[in-house]
């Protein structure tokens, strides 16, 4: 395989031509699927029940003839089921929490595990982290790729890496004071509470040592990212990936434009597609990405479904292209009375509202046939109970006039809503229940 010698700290395929790039993804993407097809007998059936040969892809609009890879894939072939290697040759198993039903499981060989900690490195590096400086990783480490993940890339680009994990918030902000990290990574929503909690403990969060955020793992907006760039005093850049496709160092955000994430596309070729006819969308039309490995040895995945909602733009900051930050999840939209929304819009009109805290959750719940939903939001520490419910009722307002639906909200005091130290569960549905 062709390896670029890199430049300026940049990896040199990070700023090659198009036409560079393009041939790399045709000569990876012919091995991937032979890889696949060869060792994997779930490709080997699909494939050849949609009468495709990998002798067939000659160019990359070929990709799209192969049959997609979904969730439920990955479960009826576990555990190992999906791995193109020996089970000797991998050398790390991850896997999803599986709250329900079979965890998904992802295994590495050790040049995968190369791989994920380059691209996680490339990630910190446009994040504007540098070799020498101090990473605060508090990502969770275990099962989930977001602990170790981030960490081996931030030890391969050189960092003096903090593994703190998730939890013992109180330490943490302690942490952060005594070792004086420059960046942190962490999920959104937990880098939340540690701003609670150095509040509490009376620190100033524009005085700490950190200038860099790396959140990812869950959607969050852009309204956020003002939020915490303004109250943490920091640059706040998105990390994206997941687990059956690598882990976190999917796509990253460039520090220099922050305008959506640059997909590492010489390891990943994305393509977005129309989620209810399966049909690709060209760039710059919203729908489902849909993720499919290059380089990946133990477990290649081919087309495989992310759910998740954004659309393909140009490169900017890099050759590779961007994904606009991701809205939401299709299996994460709300259809509420017929009218779609996601608590990424409700978060939005959160932060605009002094009087209200970010930290909410969509509460759903059926009343006879019709279903309804509460936004239990927390009002700000300092403010007082009646004028934070009369904020609650211009959320409602707002969510009525914008969205189009009626919703309740809910003004609960501080420390209500169950904190979360790695993905916080936005939305709880009572319906199913009933
Ligand atoms: O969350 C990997 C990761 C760890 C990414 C740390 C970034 C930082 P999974 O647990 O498999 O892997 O969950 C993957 O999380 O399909 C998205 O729905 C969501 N997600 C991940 N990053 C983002 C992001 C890790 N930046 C699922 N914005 C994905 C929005 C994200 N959603």
């Amino acid at each position: 395989m062709t390896v670029l010698p890199a430049r300026g700290g940049l990896d040199a395929i990070e700023t090659a031509s198009v036409d560079e790039l393009r041939a790399l993804q045709l000569q990876r993407l012919r091995w991937s699927v032979r890889h696949a097809y060869e060792n994997v007998p779930h490709y080997r059936t699909t494939l050849d029940a949609a009468g495709v040969h990998p002798d067939d892809l000659r160019e990359l609009s070929d990709l799209a003839r192969i049959p997609f890879t979904t969730k439920a894939d990955l479960r009826a072939n576990y555990p190992f089921g999906m791995f193109a290697v020996p089970r000797e040759r991998v050398v790390r198993i991850h896997a999803s929490s599986g709250t329900t039903g079979r965890p998904t499981v992802v295994g590495y060989t050790r040049d995968d595990l190369d791989v994920w900690a380059a691209v996680v490195a490339r990630s910190i590096h446009a994040a504007g982290g540098r070799p020498g400086q101090i990473l605060h990783n508090a990502y969770g480490y275990g099962l989930f790729t977001g602990g170790l993940g981030a960490h081996a890339g931030a030890e391969r680009l050189g960092c003096t890496v903090v593994p703190v994990s998730g939890g013992m918030t109180q330490r943490q902000v302690q942490l952060i004071c005594d070792f004086q990290p420059e960046i942190i990574m962490v999920t959104p929503s937990y880098m939340l509470a540690l701003v609670d909690e150095m509040v509490r403990q009376g620190i100033d969060p524009r005085k700490t040592s950190l200038k860099t955020g790396i959140f990812g793992a869950e959607p969050w907006t852009n309204e956020m990212r003002r939020d915490m760039e303004e109250t943490l005093a920091i640059k706040a850049v998105d990390i994206y990936g997941l687990s059956e496709v690598i882990g976190p160092g999917v796509a990253m955000e460039c520090v220099e434009t922050q305008d959506g994430l640059h997909v590492w596309e010489d390891h990943f070729y994305p393509e977005v597609i129309d989620p209810f006819t399966g049909e690709v969308l060209p760039d710059g039309e919203e729908g489902e990405l849909v993720l499919t490995s290059l380089t990946k040895e133990a477990m290649p995945v081919l087309r495989y479904r992310t759910r998740d909602l954004t659309r393909l733009l140009p490169g900017t900051a890099r050759t590779m292209r961007r994904i606009e930050k991701i809205t939401g999840r299709s299996d994460d939209m709300i259809i509420l009375r017929g009218v779609n929304l996601f608590p990424t819009q409700i978060e939005e009109l959160l932060l605009q509202t002094a009087e209200l805290s970010p930290h909410f959750q969509c509460v759903l719940s059926r009343e006879g046939r019709m279903d309804t939903m509460t936004v239990r939001v927390e009002r700000r520490e300092a403010v007082a109970p009646d004028a934070a419910r009369a904020a609650g009722a211009t959320i409602r307002q707002q969510v009525k006039a914008t969205i189009g639906v009626s919703i309740d909200v809910e003004v609960v005091p501080p420390e209500t809503i169950e904190r979360s130290v790695g993905k916080m569960r936005r939305i709880v549905d009572h319906r199913e229940k009933r």
